[in-house]
């Protein structure tokens, strides 16, 4: 996937999990396409392996838990003390733990939804805050998932704090669009990445994946990168509020039955499992 223009020169932009997966392959477009990136992520390590493969002042790496707000408050301080403006924010940190509603406890129900919603909030509230301070407008990419719009089995949580970024997404456009700073999401099917490694390492669970997405096959993070360029884009000047779905036409056929590969619930009536 190539696109030799320049789209970005002059913009800086924030990648929250941008170290691995789609946030990697969104930072590696946007250096290609000469942004200066700001990459955040929790995990040092994986900042470590960034900042060792770009060397270049065009990147700083701000390691930021997306769960606490002072961190993002300092993360938007921290581009902007280096580059001067914040143009462009892409917000892809995630994960989940995942289990029957039946079985879910307290705990993993707010890490994924702290995580994936809570996190989306606030980084969104404080780069809109830079963005409408500069007065120059700017451009929001919320990485929701095709589940804000279809549930799977053992994933309630992630499923309903996808479907209110996707919401979250919305309402910031209403509230922003007026001034120039628009908000859009994209809703990846199934990618390769160190997220999903589960399905990859079971040959049955991908079969029952490919099964069901038109394309035949999942993405590599590459193909979700190059559509939430375009929504940040001045090919995207008119587009605002939107959703879009990048799934190899997965949403039209719908989710496999993933019982078999998650295991039937622990929770029984007049079982004693909490
Ligand atoms: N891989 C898929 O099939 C898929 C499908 C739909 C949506 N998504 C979404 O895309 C986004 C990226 O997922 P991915 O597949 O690239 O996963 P990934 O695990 O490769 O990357 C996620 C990154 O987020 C970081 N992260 C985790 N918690 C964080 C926190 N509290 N603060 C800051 N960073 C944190 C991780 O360290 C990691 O580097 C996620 O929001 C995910 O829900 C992924």
């Amino acid at each position: 996937m190539s696109n030799d223009g320049k789209r970005f020169a002059g913009k800086t932009a924030v990648v929250t999990g941008g170290a691995s997966g789609i946030g990697l392959a969104i930072l590696r477009r946007l250096l290609a396409e000469s942004a200066a990136v700001v990459c955040a992520d929790v995990d040092p390590e994986r900042l470590r392996t960034v900042e060792a493969e770009f060397e270049s002042d065009s990147i700083l790496c701000v390691q930021t838990d997306v769960t606490k707000e002072r961190e993002i408050e300092e993360l938007v301080r921290s581009a902007v003390g280096r580059f001067g403006v914040l143009d462009c924010a892409f917000n892809a940190a995630g994960a989940s733990r995942p289990g029957y509603l039946v079985d879910l406890t307290e705990e993993a129900w707010d890490y994924t939804v702290d995580l994936c919603l809570k996190g989306v909030f606030l980084c969104m509230k404080h780069q809109a805050r830079q963005m409408l301070a500069q007065g120059a407008g700017g451009a929001i990419v919320n990485i929701a998932s095709l589940n804000a719009h279809v549930p799977m089995h053992a994933g309630a949580a992630y499923a309903s704090a996808k479907a209110g970024v996707e919401m979250l997404t919305r309402n910031g456009a209403l509230e922003w669009t007026d001034q120039g700073v628009r908000v859009n999401a994209v809703l990846p099917g199934l990618v390769q990445t160190p997220l999903t490694r589960r399905h990859f390492g079971n040959p049955e669970a991908l079969a029952a994946f490919k099964a069901r997405i038109p394309l035949g096959r999942p993405a590599q993070p590459e193909e979700i990168a190059g559509p939430a360029l375009f929504l940040a884009s001045e090919d995207a000047t008119y587009v605002s509020g939107a959703s879009l779905l990048v799934d190899g036409a997965w949403a039209v056929s719908g989710y496999p039955d993933m019982r078999p590969f998650r295991g039937t619930p622990k929770w029984r009536a007049g079982s004693e499992i909490a």
